[in-house]
């Protein structure tokens, strides 16, 4: 029981009130960023001399205790926050009279946006890497195949040949634009409002740029109140996670219809897929389709973190508790759909036979054809359209070209050299491209 802070009150908390105030996973989730906060925190006081030596040795060797024991030894159901729950847990083992110190100059509001931003900067570099792992696997697939061809699709209907090499590098930048936007988001996490307190800041004479640099933050969130009623850091991680597993989804819906028996173009690794419990011969994308859905799970989150913000007033509410469980719920989808993704896309088999029969059907020539006549007999485009809609729909024979003409005029393969425009699918332009990316990738 949280026997320390109750001064004010005459009753112990009702218990059933005590866990509807609880957050425990979100809580583990910023245990060792607590303890980090708690030691710069006595580190500043004691260089301040707002303790003594003595009381900061004490201290620092009850969070050493604490530390090493690990989040087990603390009974943090007992209380209504990790953070009520170690100062306890530290006067229980040394005592109030230097522990009772520790929370001098401070605030739990300042001490958990301390505590968020230190838990999340530290997911946000994990996810760097996942990324930049699926960005160099997609790569390396794409090399590959740069003279796969397959049929590209618009409105989910043959459209124009390309290369899988082609599409797979669409993805890569899709999610090199990912990468862009989870660099700026660490240096907007990466910032201190400790020593902000309750909102007004403090009367001690504490150095906030000390615990800063104690913290390895980069700067300050400056003005006190700001710095503890802030979330926009939250929300704004969330966004750019939203975005990651828009991203993510698409790619999943992608192996999912591609490995399916109607399209037949890849086939995923058995380790990446489940099986039915009745129909024997079932092999099933399980994990692209959970990734699918759990973009939707994230963009609950987000549009939970933005409800739960957008009337609160200045500066610290217990609303904001509520937000951290939805932070950690998206970084943590986001997090294992990377790594999913990069194993579906890494040891999936590229059934390029399969992929190039498809390029016989569905007219996708036809683009071709409008070119080439226009290029031979010197009609307009429009016509040209209107005549090869006319062959496709009548099924009556082209006069206007010769025979070699028309056959060059109809190979995928040449069709896509043709397109040899700036981030065209030409084998020449999707070398260029990938060696450009790969430069790119290991400067990351
Ligand atoms: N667990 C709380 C949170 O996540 C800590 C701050 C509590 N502060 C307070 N004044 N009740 O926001």
């Amino acid at each position: 029981m949280d026997i320390i802070r109750r001064g004010r009150l005459k009753k112990q908390i009702d218990e059933s009130s005590l866990e509807f105030l609880q957050s425990l996973d979100a809580d583990r989730w910023i245990f060792d960023a607590d303890l980090l906060v708690d030691k710069a925190h006595t580190r500043m006081l004691l260089e301040n001399k707002i303790i003594s030596e003595k009381e900061a040795s004490i201290i620092l060797d009850g969070l050493k205790q604490i530390e090493e024991g690990g989040i087990e030894i603390l009974e943090l159901e007992a209380y209504e926050d990790i953070h009520a729950c170690v100062e306890s847990k530290l006067i229980e083992l040394i005592g109030e009279e230097a522990g009772g110190r520790m929370h001098t100059a401070r605030s739990r509001n300042d001490e958990v946006a301390t505590c968020i931003r230190i838990a999340l900067r530290r997911e946000e570099l994990k996810l760097i890497d996942y990324l930049n792992d699926l960005r160099g696997t997609i790569l390396k697939r794409a090399e590959e195949n740069v003279e796969t061809l397959m049929p590209g699709f618009t409105h989910l209907q043959f459209a124009q040949p390309t290369t899988l090499a082609h599409h797979l590098l669409a993805h890569f930048d899709a999610l090199s634009r990912d990468l862009e936007r989870l660099d700026a988001l660490y240096h907007r996490t990466n910032l201190s409002p400790l020593g902000a307190a309750a909102f007004a800041s403090t009367s001690f004479p504490i150095d906030r740029d000390r615990t800063m640099e104690l913290l390895g933050f980069e700067g300050l969130v400056e003005n006190s109140m700001d710095a503890v009623s802030a979330r926009d850091f939250l929300i704004e991680a969330i966004s750019v996670f939203s975005i990651i597993m828009m991203h993510l989804s698409r790619l999943a819906e992608e192996l999912i219809l591609w490995s399916s028996q109607g399209f037949d173009m890849i086939e995923l690794d058995d380790a990446v897929t489940s099986t039915s419990s009745i129909m024997p011969q079932k092999k099933n994308p399980d994990l692209a389709e959970l990734i699918r859905a759990k973009t939707g799970t994230v963009y609950g989150d987000l549009t939970a973190v933005l409800t739960i913000m957008k009337a609160m007033p200045m500066s610290y509410n217990r609303d904001l508790q509520e937000l951290t469980p939805h932070l950690l719920s998206a970084v943590t989808i986001t997090k294992s759909s990377l790594r999913g993704m990069t194993k579906m896309i890494g040891g999936m088999r590229v059934k390029s036979e399969s992929m190039r029969a498809k390029l016989d059907l569905g007219d996708l020539m036809a683009t071709d054809l409008a070119d080439t006549l226009v290029r031979e007999c010197g009609i307009p485009f429009r016509t040209a359209h209107k005549i090869v809609g006319e062959v496709i729909s009548e099924g009556r024979r082209i006069e206007e070209l010769d025979e070699a003409t028309l056959k060059e005029a109809l190979d995928p393969a040449l069709s896509v050299d043709r397109r040899k425009v700036t981030g065209g699918p030409s084998p020449r332009e999707v070398r260029r491209m990938i060696d450009k990316r790969k430069k790119a990738l290991s400067l990351t």
